[in-house]
C-alpha cells in the first residue's frame, strides 16, 4: 500500500510542473518542430550559444566542461531542466551559462530544441566506448574513481540499513530511464553524475519533485557517489540476454521489489 500511496504522489507531483501551457508538448512530439530544434542545437539562437559547443556534437556531453548527454535522453526531461533554469529554480554553478541559456529561448524553442536532442543518439542500447565517460583518462587526470560492482549494488538494492532506496526503484534497470519524470541517467557523464549528487545533497540544487532525490543524496558519502558514477557512466539499459528495450516504461512496470521508496 505504501509503495502505491507513493507512487500516487509521484504522479500528482509530475503533473503540477506537467500541467500548464506545456501539458500539450509532454503528450509527445506533436506540437515541436524538429529542424527549429535543430537549428538551435546546431547553431544558436540570438545572444544563445549552439548547445554542441558544450553539449558535443552528437549531444553526448563533455566530462571536462561537466556537461551532460543530451542525446537519448527522454524529451520531457530536457523540456524540464530548461524550464527550470528558465525560471532560476535551478543553478547551473558548473559553467554559469544554462540560466541565461534558457532565459533566451521561448517556451516552444525549449520544447524544440529537447525533442531534437532527445533524438540523438543511441535509443536503448550502449553507446560505443568513445561516446561514454573515459574513465582511465579522468584518472589520469588526477579524478578520483569509484567502484564500480559497489555502486551497482546501490542502483539495484539501495543501501537500506541507511534509508537510501534502490535507484532502480525510480529511474528503472541501470537507470535507463522512466518517461516524463525519471531521467535516464545510465550511459550519463561521470562528471555530471558527481555534480549532480553532490548538488543535492547540499541543496544547491532543489528542482526536484518532493525532494525526492534531496532524501536519496543526503545519506550518500563521497565514495558511494563515485561508487555510483563509476557504475552509472557505463551501465548498459539492455538486460542480459534482451537485445531489446521495453520502450521508456511506464508506471505498472515498475520493479520496487521490497524497497521503500521515498523517505
Ligand atoms: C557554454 C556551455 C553550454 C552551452 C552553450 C549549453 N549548455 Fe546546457 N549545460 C551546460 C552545463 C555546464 C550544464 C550542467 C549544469 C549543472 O551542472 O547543473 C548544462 C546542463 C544542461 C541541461 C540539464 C540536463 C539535465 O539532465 O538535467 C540541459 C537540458 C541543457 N544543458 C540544455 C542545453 C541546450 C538545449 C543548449 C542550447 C540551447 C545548451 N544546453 C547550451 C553547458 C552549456
Ligand atoms: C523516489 C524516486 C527516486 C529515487 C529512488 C532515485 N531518484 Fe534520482 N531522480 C528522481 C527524480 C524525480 C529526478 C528528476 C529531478 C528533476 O526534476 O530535476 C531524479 C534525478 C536524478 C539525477 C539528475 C539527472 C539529470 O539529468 O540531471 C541523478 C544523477 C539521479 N537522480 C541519481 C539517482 C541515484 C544515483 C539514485 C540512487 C542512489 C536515485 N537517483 C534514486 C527520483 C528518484
Amino acid at each position: 500500500m505504501r509503495r502505491f500511496s507513493t507512487l500516487a504522489s509521484v504522479v500528482i507531483g509530475a503533473a503540477v510542473w506537467v500541467a500548464g501551457p506545456q501539458a500539450q508538448a509532454a503528450e509527445g512530439h506533436a506540437s515541436a518542430s524538429i529542424s527549429n530544434g535543430k537549428a538551435i542545437f546546431t547553431q544558436g539562437k540570438g545572444d544563445v550559444p549552439a548547445c554542441n559547443s558544450c553539449h558535443g556534437e552528437g549531444g553526448m556531453g563533455n566530462d571536462a566542461m561537466g556537461t551532460p548527454r543530451l542525446a537519448g535522453q527522454i524529451s520531457q526531461f530536457i523540456v524540464k531542466p530548461l524550464e527550470d533554469f528558465a525560471n532560476d529554480r535551478r543553478q547551473d554553478t558548473t559553467m554559469f551559462v544554462m540560466n541565461t541559456n534558457a532565459k533566451g529561448l521561448s517556451p516552444q524553442d525549449r520544447r524544440d530544441v529537447a525533442a531534437y536532442a532527445s533524438t540523438l543518439g543511441p535509443h536503448g542500447t550502449l553507446p560505443g566506448a568513445s561516446d561514454l565517460s573515459n574513465l582511465a583518462d579522468l584518472k589520469a587526470g588526477g579524478t578520483e574513481l569509484g567502484v564500480g560492482y559497489q555502486g551497482k549494488a546501490i542502483v539495484n538494492y539501495g543501501i537500506p540499513e541507511r534509508g537510501v532506496p534502490a535507484c532502480r526503484s525510480c529511474h528503472d534497470y541501470n537507470g535507463r530511464g522512466v518517461d516524463p519524470i525519471y531521467p535516464m541517467i545510465g550511459g550519463q557523464k561521470f562528471v555530471y553524475l558527481i555534480n549532480q549528487l553532490n548538488h543535492w545533497r547540499d541543496g544547491s540544487r532543489a528542482n526536484d519533485p518532493m525532494a525526492q532525490m534531496q532524501k536519496v543524496a543526503k545519506s550518500l558519502t563521497d565514495s558511494e557517489i563515485r561508487d555510483i558514477a563509476t557504475f552509472l557512466s557505463h551501465a548498459s539499459p539492455l538486460t542480459i540476454g534482451n537485445s531489446r528495450t521495453p520502450e521508456r516504461h511506464g508506471f505498472m512496470t515498475f520493479d520496487t521489489g521490497s524497497t521503500t521508496v521515498g523517505d
